[in-house]
């Protein structure tokens, strides 16, 4: 939902663009960190959502830690002044360039995926004269039931260190003399709406952190991850998602032996729903079965539709009239892909409207490309 004042003020700007609502942004930060809060829970954003420096400011504003999957994103949370003690750094592949970046601002863990990374880290741990703190990342097999692609706990996943090599990689962590083991990492999927997942995952946690307690080892961290997901369908009556029951739920299922942290990696949940893409119909074309409204974003500046089918709501801003005709609402690009959705329901639209792709503040924008050569799509606030 979009004020009076807010559409004047969008006529005036350069489409495509993204906007970023920040008061809703803020409601959501203080209604998450006030449910997080309840029960101790240290809450990491995870950057790669949204790592623009506005939001990155608001995150640190209310005390997030910051989730990091590259060299470029730990750097960016060391300019945005996250506290080095609240970076943590996950990804499958880290390059030396990277880890070597990680150890030189001391970041708080290092959440790694497989035996070759331990040695790796270890040895340039050495080299740098510095202990690596490092929790490990194991695949649960636990279900997320979301799309194939976004799905991350399974034993086919690239991720993760299996649950029957855990002892092993114990046992060979009492060589690799420059690494303290502080923690077990888990994440399972993301864009989760059946709370049901994310009891499993505690379920196989305990087991886990049980499995430990009888070697008498005691992680300081449990890291269960993200991957709470929103209502692309209803993004005005549903901006801010049921924190409450979320880590309610974690309360209610994960044991923890006393001591321990619990901390999550929320990336979606945190952003998705204050940002929009909004674009201009360009072309009103006929189509044989519904008509085409062609707008000036493509998947260049929003590829979830593209690449994981993915619904996102799409209204007219200028035409605030019902919605009694169908148009196939696609983008520029040179690829039929390029279609952010089909028999969309929008009151009469021509050329010069403005349209809002909702939902669009996480893995918008930093999914962003310019193939094509099509340009970026400008960042905007709310004022
Ligand atoms: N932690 C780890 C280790 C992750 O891999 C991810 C996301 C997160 C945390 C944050 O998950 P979230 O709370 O945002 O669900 N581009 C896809 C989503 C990819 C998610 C990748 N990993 C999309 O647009 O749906």
């Amino acid at each position: 939902m979009f004020s009076a004042d807010t559409l004047t003020r969008f006529n005036t700007i350069k489409t495509p663009f993204y906007y970023y609502n920040l008061d809703v942004l803020g409601q959501t930060l203080k209604q998450a960190s006030t449910s997080a809060g309840k029960y101790n829970y240290h809450v990491h954003y995870a950057l790669k959502a949204n790592s623009n420096d506005k939001v990155l400011e608001l995150m640190n504003h209310y005390g997030f830690g910051a989730d990091c999957v590259s060299g470029g994103e730990v750097q960016r949370a060391v300019d945005c002044n996250f506290s080095s003690n609240k970076i943590v750094f996950a990804g499958v592949g880290k390059s030396d360039d990277e880890i070597n970046l990680a150890l030189a601002n001391n970041i708080f863990c290092f959440n790694v995926e497989s035996v070759a990374e331990l040695k790796v880290l270890n040895e340039l741990a050495v080299a740098a004269n510095k202990t690596a703190r490092i929790a490990l990342r194991i695949n649960p097999n636990v279900n997320a039931n979301t799309h194939k692609y976004i799905t991350t706990g399974l034993e086919e996943n690239k991720f993760g260190i299996n649950v029957w090599e855990l002892d092993g990689v114990l046992n060979l962590l009492n060589n690799l003399s420059s690494l303290e083991f502080i923690g077990l990492h888990f994440h399972i999927g993301s864009q989760i709406t059946d709370l049901s997942v994310f009891k499993n995952l505690c379920l196989r946690v305990n087991e886990l952190n049980q499995h430990l307690a009888s070697k008498r080892i005691t992680p300081k961290i449990i890291n269960v991850g993200g991957g709470l997901g929103i209502n692309y369908h209803e993004p005005d009556s549903q901006a801010i998602p049921d924190f409450e029951a979320y880590f309610g739920l974690f309360n209610q299922f994960l044991e923890v032996q006393p001591g321990q942290e619990v901390h999550f990696e929320l990336g979606r949940a945190l952003v998705a729903q204050c940002g929009s893409l909004i674009t201009k119909v360009l072309y009103i074309k006929n189509g044989i079965k519904t008509n085409f409204a062609i707008v000036d974003a493509g998947m260049n500046n929003l590829i979830r539709p593209a690449l994981y089918q993915a619904y996102h709501k799409i209204e007219n801003l200028t035409n605030l009239n019902a919605a009694v005709e169908k148009y196939d609402v696609v983008g520029p690009i040179c690829e039929s892909s390029d279609c952010f959705g089909k028999a969309v329901a929008l009151p009469p639209t021509v050329r010069g409207h403005l349209i809002a792709i909702r939902s669009a503040g996480a893995y918008g924008e930093v999914m962003a490309s310019d193939y094509n050569l099509k340009p970026r799509a400008e960042a905007v606030y709310s004022v």
